[in-house]
């Protein structure tokens, strides 16, 4: 089918239809909203933060800022995702997706330029933790080392130690005193042997966004490693520029500050030098053809009898076929996040954050994310966590306690300084 032909055909179809019945609000979304046209009060110079808040239907269940968690979607992209998956229930049959296929590469181009890659550098991925462990399995670490600090992903760390449990990996990790760390800081772990320095660009722990990354990847370079950056919990929050930060391959999901829903989609960015060099695929996946009967009546004697070429570019790191859902879900998110813009985005951030660090210390919650720090995250440390929770939940609002007594605030587009103010009100 056409996609023109699919998406008229998709004119009156309701949200009980996919049983979202009781889920009123987001009921009369989906029949009203158009993904395809970006709403005004977002395409402006100046974006309409109030009216953002309307986009988002979880506001009016409670105040939600645990972002960096989960990060709820806006009404265009579940009415998008909704519109594929009535493609699945009603039209689906072409398993290399036809009818989608531009939005697949509009996918990429568009993350890529989110990024400043080329969109020659992206493959879509099943997770972060998918992408390193799938870096780490197609580099050749043997006898090298590999720079860490104890601000990366906690279970990307597993995998290292696992590595250096099983295969002998020389791990050296930096262990921070005052949740961050830079350049100089690292220094001092890496050597020649150094096959990688791995990074969180913002730290899901604290929102630590590393300041020096360009200086860490110059160490990396001086060296003969590679710098990997872990940008889930950054990109469509902060700006990142792969190529001024000197980031040579990084990874995220789509669920935190893309907004794009579901678990289990994202994007692997590989330089395209580093590409079946440094970094080959480790998972080989692609098409063959047999050039002999009774396959061809007539095989063709110049080739091969199994003719295969192997995969050129990023698709090379992907297997079998993208999650549908997820490149929708995706691609609609990135142009609204786009059509808000980045330094918007973060501008409206910080005054939410601004506000937190200035106040939550006065109430005895003292910050354990750097002063000054750009990013939309902050943790506070808690006397009496339970406590603490019992009262936010109460008076509906969501944040998230981890590692026992931290606090982690993480405001996003559709918060405002009263959702603050009623937290440090409950908290106080
Ligand atoms: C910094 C960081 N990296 C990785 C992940 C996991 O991401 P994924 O599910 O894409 O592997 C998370 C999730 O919380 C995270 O905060």
């Amino acid at each position: 089918m056409e996609r023109s032909t699919f998406l008229k055909s998709l004119a009156g179809v309701g949200a009980t239809t996919i049983g979202l019945g009781s889920l009123s609000s987001f009921k009369s979304d989906i029949n009203t909203i158009n993904p395809d046209l970006m709403p005004a009060h977002i395409t402006g110079l100046i974006p309409d933060f109030a009216k953002v808040r309307d986009d988002f239907p979880r506001v009016k269940q409670e105040i939600y800022m645990d972002n960096a968690s989960t990060h709820p979607t806006n009404i265009y992209t579940s009415s998008a995702v909704h519109r594929i998956t009535e493609w699945t229930k009603n039209d689906v049959g072409s398993p290399w997706w036809p009818a989608w296929a531009d939005s697949k590469q509009e996918c990429k181009n568009r993350f890529a330029q989110l990024i400043n890659a080329d969109p020659g550098e992206i493959a879509f991925a099943r997770s972060t933790i998918t992408s390193e462990n799938d870096m780490l399995n197609g580099m050749d670490l043997t006898g090298g080392n590999v720079v860490l600090t104890d601000l990366h992903y906690s279970e990307s760390i597993y995998g290292y130690k696992m590595r250096e449990l099983r295969d002998g990996l020389k791990l050296n990790i930096f262990k921070t005193k005052d949740w961050q760390y830079t350049a100089k800081d690292l220094e001092p772990l890496v050597n020649k042997k150094t096959k990688l320095i791995a990074i969180t660009l913002v730290s899901n722990v604290n929102g630590f966004l590393v300041k020096d990354v360009k200086a860490i990847s110059d160490l990396a370079h001086a060296n003969g490693a590679i710098l990997y950056a872990d940008i889930i919990q950054g990109v469509g929050a902060v700006p990142v520029d792969v190529k001024a930060m000197g980031i040579d391959v990084a990874a995220c999901s789509t669920f935190k500050w893309l907004q794009g829903g579901g678990k289990g989609f994202g994007f692997f960015y590989v330089r395209k030098d580093l590409q079946d060099t440094v970094v080959r695929p480790s998972h080989l996946d692609g098409g063959i053809a047999f050039n002999y009967a009774p396959w061809v009546e007539k095989p063709d004697s110049s080739r091969d009898e199994i003719i295969f070429s192997p995969q050129k570019g990023p698709s090379m790191y992907e297997v079998s076929y993208p999650n549908y859902e997820g490149v929708i879900g995706a691609l609609e998110s990135i142009k609204y996040i786009n059509a808000l813009g980045i330094t918007n985005i973060r501008n409206h951030a910080r005054q939410l954050t601004d506000r937190l660090a200035k106040e939550m210390p006065r109430l005895g919650y003292p910050s354990i994310t750097p002063e000054g720090n750009e990013s939309p995250i902050m943790s506070f440390i808690c006397k009496n966590p339970a406590e603490a929770m019992r009262k936010l939940e109460s008076a509906k609002i969501h944040v998230a306690m981890r590692f026992g007594n931290k606090m982690r605030i993480s405001p996003s587009v559709f918060n405002n300084l009263a959702d603050v103010d009623r937290l440090l009100e409950v908290l106080s």
